[in-house]
C-alpha cells in the first residue's frame, strides 16, 4: 500500500512527546516556583528590621515601629511602610516578647475562629471586614474618643474585649469572651499582618474606608 503523508497534528507520536515535555516543564516551574515562594514569605529578623531591609513578611519586633501604608505609583497598589520606633502598650518589646505575643494572638486568632466571620490574608469568610489591614483602619482614631483610651492598640484591645459597646458597623461583632492579655495579643497580630506586603490585597482597602486614598 502506498504510504500517504500525514499531518504532523494527526500524529500520536507527535502528542506523546509534547504531552512528555509540557508535564515536564510543569513539574520544573512548580519546584522553582515552591522555592521562589519558600524565599517571599519567609520571616524577617529584627536585624533586618533594625537596618531597613524590606522584607515581605517582617519579624515580629516589627509591632515596635510605626506603620504606614502609603500608594506606590510604581506598583500601582499601596505598600506597608515601616517608620520610626512607637511603643506598643507603653513599652519596646524584645525580640522573644514580640514572639511570645503574636503567638498568643494567633493561637487566640484561631480558638476563637476570627477567620469564620473574617478574611485574614485572603483565606476566610467575608461576613465582616477584612482583617488583613485592620490595624492601619483610619478609623480606629473614632474609637479614640469613644472608648476614652489614648493609644490606638488599647482602643483596639478594648473594642475585641467589648465589641457591642462600640458598634461601627451594620453587622456587630459578638462578644468572644477576649481575655485582656489575649486582646493585646490579637492587637499584635493585626499590627504584625499590617505590615506583611500582599501587593496591595484586599484591593481597594483605602478606597473603602474613604481616607488613606483621599488624604
Ligand atoms: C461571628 C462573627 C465574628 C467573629 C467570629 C469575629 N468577628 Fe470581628 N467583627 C465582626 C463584625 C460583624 C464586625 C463589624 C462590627 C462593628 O464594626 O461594629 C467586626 C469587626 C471587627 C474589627 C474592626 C475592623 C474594622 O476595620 O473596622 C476587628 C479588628 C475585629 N472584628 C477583629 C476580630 C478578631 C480578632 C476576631 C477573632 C478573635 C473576630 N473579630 C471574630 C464579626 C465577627
Amino acid at each position: 500500500m502506498e504510504e500517504k503523508p500525514t499531518s504532523v497534528w494527526a500524529s500520536n507520536r507527535f502528542w506523546q512527546r509534547s504531552a512528555a515535555w509540557v508535564t515536564g516543564f510543569a513539574a520544573m516551574l512548580l519546584i522553582w516556583l515552591t522555592f521562589d515562594t519558600g524565599a517571599q514569605i519567609s520571616m524577617g529578623t529584627d536585624e533586618e528590621l533594625k537596618s531597613g531591609i524590606t522584607k515581605r513578611v517582617p519579624a515580629p519586633t516589627v509591632i515596635n515601629y510605626n506603620i504606614k501604608y502609603e500608594m506606590s505609583e510604581k506598583r500601582g497598589h499601596e505598600v506597608p511602610v515601616i517608620g520610626v520606633k512607637e511603643p506598643f502598650f507603653g513599652k519596646e518589646w524584645s525580640v522573644e516578647e514580640a514572639a511570645g505575643l503574636l503567638r498568643l494572638g494567633k493561637l487566640t486568632s484561631q480558638a476563637k475562629n476570627c477567620m469564620n466571620c473574617h478574611t485574614l490574608l485572603g483565606n476566610g469568610a467575608y461576613y465582616a471586614p477584612d482583617l488583613t489591614k485592620a490595624w492601619l483602619d483610619p478609623l480606629w482614631d473614632t474609637y479614640l474618643e469613644r472608648t476614652g483610651k489614648s493609644t490606638k492598640e488599647e482602643a483596639i484591645a478594648e473594642f475585641l474585649q467589648f465589641p457591642s459597646k462600640y458598634p461601627t458597623h451594620e453587622r456587630m461583632m459578638p462578644n468572644l469572651g477576649i481575655s485582656a492579655d489575649e486582646a493585646i495579643g490579637l492587637v499584635a497580630f493585626l499590627k504584625h499582618m499590617s505590615s506583611i506586603d500582599t501587593n496591595g490585597f484586599p484591593r481597594n482597602f483605602g478606597k473603602i474606608k474613604g481616607a488613606i486614598h483621599g488624604r
